[in-house]
């Protein structure tokens, strides 16, 4: 169930915007957002330091890796952008986590494979469900790059009832506004992950440029048997 008009779109969105994306109200808004989902994504997955290898599925300039470096031994973000991917690692390098190499991101479309076999304890991924053509194909390819008993942690916007009016140029990138618990739910369990729970983890109210934020982040997570 390929979109390429989805995909091309997103890629040349993020591509434009990934340089100064931290200057940006949106860009700004999401290092809040990841701020207050943190604390859930910690306590979701037994994240260790000497241990845990993980993925940042759409990765984005790296910000919400950065967070994570405490917790992890290995950190791979993987994004379609390659201005995204370039922002990470030099973010990486400008706040001293690279490492060398042990936190860093590549450009990938995972739809097509790859990676070398590599597997991960734990997989997250922010605010990228809404921009796929299917989560439920997605899904399944996360689950194929976890390690027997490891976590997939997924956050995005809970569903609201009303439909959202978005710009054109918003409008093109985006599949859906956000997910409920059954959709999720069902995203997980159809690719054999057990799911493991649902939350509203990061409520937001505030103006984004001209735009009236009025939306919650969830985290759904499951793991693999
Ligand atoms: C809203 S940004 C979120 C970035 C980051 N996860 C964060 O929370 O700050 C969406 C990201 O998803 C990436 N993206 C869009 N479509 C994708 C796809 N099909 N596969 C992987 N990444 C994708 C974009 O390039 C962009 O970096």
């Amino acid at each position: 169930m390929f979109d390429a008009n989805l995909y091309d779109s997103n890629v040349a969105h993020w591509d434009h915007f990934a340089r100064d994306l931290d200057k940006q109200p949106w860009g700004i808004v999401g290092m809040k957002i990841w701020r207050k989902l943190l604390p859930h994504v910690l306590k979701a997955a037994p994240f260790d330091k000497d241990t845990s290898e993980v993925m940042d599925f759409g990765c984005g300039n790296g910000f919400n890796s950065s967070l994570l470096v405490p917790h992890a031994k290995s950190i791979l973000g993987v994004d379609v952008s390659s201005g995204m991917v370039d922002e990470f690692n030099s973010n990486m390098k400008k706040w001293g986590l690279a490492d060398e190499g042990r936190f860093s991101a590549i450009r990938a479309d995972l739809t097509e494979g790859g990676l070398d076999g590599k597997k991960f304890d734990i997989i997250f991924s922010t605010m990228v469900y809404h921009h796929l053509p299917s989560v439920e194909e997605t899904t399944k390819v996360l689950a194929s790059f976890l390690k027997p008993g490891g976590r997939l942690l997924i956050m995005d916007w809970i569903v609201g009832e009303e439909k959202e009016q978005y710009s054109e140029q918003i409008g093109r990138i985006m599949k859906v506004g956000g997910f409920n618990e059954e959709e999720m739910k069902t995203a997980f369990e159809s690719t054999g992950l057990e799911f493991l729970g649902f939350e509203p983890a990061a409520k937001m109210d505030e103006m984004v440029g001209d735009y009236h934020l009025d939306k919650t982040a969830y985290l759904a997570w499951g793991g693999k048997k």
